[in-house]
């Protein structure tokens, strides 16, 4: 997009999940507001391998929001606000096979839906004041990740000797409590890869914003059906988050490096809306 370059504070948004409150060592702080409310926390601006990027911590400082809590409308109005349209979220998740263990990246391409009370549409049909455009949008989410956004962060993982997992399915719970063994049992029998709290509605609504959005999931610990102990902790959770944040960090600059530039996306993630006659006007 032209207009990008206007008003680009980034072009690339991070969204650092537990244990991840700071990416970039030299940075702005830019305060944004937008019609959903407040996001996460500031915006920190700054540059990898020359390429300008927006992190945003997804708990805020300091770990004070709750998955369910969390803005997920107002983070990525907010990236989008600054120039964003290439997204990463890492995020820390729980492994649904003995294989997963700690330690493991997995680049899901799908997704499931367990969450219950968040807001997941920036279209929600409601009446606008002269009624003329109802704001109704029915994005494609077949494919919800970047195949742009995947291959890079696979290549980045390779290239830092961490091989990863490529592909698999990411079934998001309500939270905030870990699953129980029947359901964590379910969700292995479905075929499905890892467990998190966070990775929805984060991506659809990238996708509602025509973000390219790409999810790195970090396996903190085997989950209750897969394991044999007394199910997750969040300690452990942090700890394993921390303990591989800085290798997570590489990857991800890598992968920032390998992105296409914003005005030159090869991917459909762009054309999301196209046709849509919107009900608000994007930032
Ligand atoms: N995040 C990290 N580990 C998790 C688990 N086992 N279930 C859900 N979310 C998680």
């Amino acid at each position: 997009d032209a207009e990008t370059g206007m008003k680009t504070g980034a072009e690339i948004g991070v969204i650092g999940g537990s244990g991840f409150y700071s990416f970039l060592d030299d940075v702005t702080e830019v305060t944004v507001d937008t019609p959903y409310g407040p996001p996460s926390d500031s915006l920190f601006l700054g540059q990898v391998a020359g390429r300008r990027v927006a992190f945003l911590p997804r708990h805020g400082r300091g770990h004070h929001l709750a998955p369910h809590r969390i803005n997920y409308r107002a983070n990525l109005w907010a990236l989008r606000s600054v120039g964003v349209r290439q997204v990463l979220g890492p995020c820390a998740v729980g492994g649904l096979r003995p294989e997963y263990g700690p330690g493991t990246l997995l680049v899901p391409d799908q997704l499931v839906d367990r969450t219950k009370s968040r807001d997941q549409s920036y279209f929600d049909g409601e009446p606008l004041p002269d009624g003329s455009v109802p704001n109704i949008v029915h994005v494609a989410f077949a494919d919800p990740y970047c195949p742009t956004g995947r291959r890079a962060a696979l290549a980045a993982a390779r290239g830092r000797d961490w091989e990863p997992v490529d592909g698999g399915t990411l079934v998001v719970i309500e939270g905030p409590r870990f699953s129980t063994r029947a359901e964590s049992r379910w969700h292995a029998a479905q075929g499905w890869s890892v467990v998190g709290m966070t990775g929805h509605p984060e991506a659809v609504l990238a996708r509602e914003l025509g973000l390219c959005y790409t999810s790195l999931t970090l396996v903190t610990d085997l989950d209750a059906g897969t394991e044999s102990g007394d199910g997750v902790s969040h300690a452990e959770v942090l700890k394993v988050f921390g303990a591989n944040v800085g290798r997570l960090r590489e990857v991800l600059f890598d992968a920032v490096a390998a992105l296409p530039g914003s005005a030159f996306r090869d991917c459909a993630c762009g054309s999301a809306l196209e046709g849509w006659d919107l009900g608000i006007e994007l930032p």
